[in-house]
């Protein structure tokens, strides 16, 4: 049986990439989630896993060394899946530092402890071990608004937010660990996300509850930044492919061949959501295109992200497989079925990010 150390499961991706693997795998893996519970972290995510004997949750910041490596003495890892990371590009430019520490730092301990587990004195490794960093296509910078032009593995980086930059700079730890000392691993550089469990910062989660509570919906800029859209599940899906089939050292870029200006994603919301509300809802009123609007751009706003998910397909065979119409509707059912889960994630802290992120645009 495989055990997996996952980072940051309690978070969006993390918690979903839990819930794929218990689905596919189910008694055959056992895997043990550790997340500092920071504002994006939230064990609800994992309400229908906490009880399996085969899962164990440890709270613990990745840059605890002693923590994380006391975690590798203790069990017998096979696999690591790196997510635990600051993920919000407009935190990161009002506070920096905390990205470097985790992003970067965390990084260095979690390749760090994982290698002292799994060396052996002649400089090779215990067999079948192996470590997956999952990062971002933002470390690859902007794209021109020529249609043609993608980001490939081989695209120099040049990433433009602290966010950015932080993970190009694990990334970068993570190369230098496979080339220094053939540390084996991988890393999957993923295009935007959606789907169930998405904290209300980011734009699709904050757009579908702004216009079901009938408030302001806030597009940065012009609306026409354009960012290529995959569905959850189909990450969490590809990480495992990665991990199970890919070449180890190689970096795989992850995609949905579903570029779309933020305008057009908030204009899809809106009629997703009209289709959806039952007539007579009072709310449904409410959810129209007079809620949006345009506020001052975000510093350093890169234009457009777009993958071309070219290695992953022709070397392991992975594609999208949900179709953006067919991804928002079930994103927006769960966030419907889970009316609870995003009021209690709007509360308190929240409400203070809220204003304080928005106020002055
Ligand atoms: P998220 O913010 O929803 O979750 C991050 C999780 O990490 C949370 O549970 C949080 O508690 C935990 N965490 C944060 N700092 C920690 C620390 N110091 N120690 C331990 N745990 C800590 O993020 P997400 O959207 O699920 O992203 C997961 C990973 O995927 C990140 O590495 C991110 O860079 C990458 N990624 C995200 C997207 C996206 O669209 N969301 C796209 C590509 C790549
Ligand atoms: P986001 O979901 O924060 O992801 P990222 O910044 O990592 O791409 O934002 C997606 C796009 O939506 C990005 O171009 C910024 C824009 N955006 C808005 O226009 N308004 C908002 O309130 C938010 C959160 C984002």
């Amino acid at each position: 049986m495989r055990t997996y150390l996952v980072t940051g499961g309690a978070g969006f991706i993390g918690s979903n990439y839990i819930h794929y693997m218990f689905k596919k795998y189910d008694n055959d893996i056992r895997i043990i989630n550790v997340d500092a519970l920071t504002y994006a972290g939230n064990l609800e995510n994992l309400k229908d896993v906490e009880n399996r004997d085969n899962y164990t949750f440890i709270k613990s910041y990745i840059c605890d060394k002693v923590a994380i490596c006391q975690i590798f003495a203790e069990n017998d890892i096979d696999r690591v899946v790196h997510f635990a990371a600051e993920s919000h590009v407009d935190r990161s430019i009002a506070e920096p530092e905390v990205f470097v520490r985790t992003n970067v730092l965390g990084t260095a301990v979690m390749l760090n402890c994982a290698r002292a587990a799994w060396e052996l004195p002649d400089g090779s490794y215990r067999k079948d071990k192996k470590f997956l960093h999952v990062s971002t296509d933002e470390v690859y910078g902007s794209l021109p608004e020529d249609e043609n032009a993608f980001f490939y593995e081989t695209t120099p980086y040049d990433p433009h937010s602290p966010y950015s930059a932080s993970k190009a700079s694990s990334d970068m730890l993570v190369k230098a660990y496979m080339d220094t000392y053939k540390f084996p691993a991988n890393i999957t550089n993923c295009s935007n996300n959606y789907g169930p469990y998405q904290f209300p910062e980011k734009f699709i989660p904050l757009m579908i509850n702004n216009a079901l509570q009938g408030k302001k919906l806030p597009v940065y800029g012009d609306g026409k930044n354009v960012r290529d859209w995959l569905y959850v599940e189909d990450h969490a899906k590809a990480i495992d492919m990665v991990q199970e089939q890919g070449r180890l050292f190689e970096t795989y870029n992850i995609g949905g061949h579903n570029e779309k200006q933020n305008i057009e994603i908030l204009n899809i919301i809106l009629d997703t959501l009209q289709e959806m509300l039952p007539d007579g809802d009072p709310i449904k009123a409410n959810v129209s295109s007079v809620l949006i609007n345009y506020v001052s751009d975000s510093k350093g706003h890169d234009r457009r992200y777009a993958i071309a998910p070219d290695k992953i397909k022709a070397e392991i065979g992975w594609e999208p497989e949900t179709m953006f119409k067919e991804g928002i509707r079930k994103t927006i059912r769960w966030y419907f079925e889970n009316e609870q889960w995003m009021k209690n994630a709007t509360s308190g802290d929240y409400q203070k990010y809220y204003e304080e992120m928005y106020k002055n645009r």
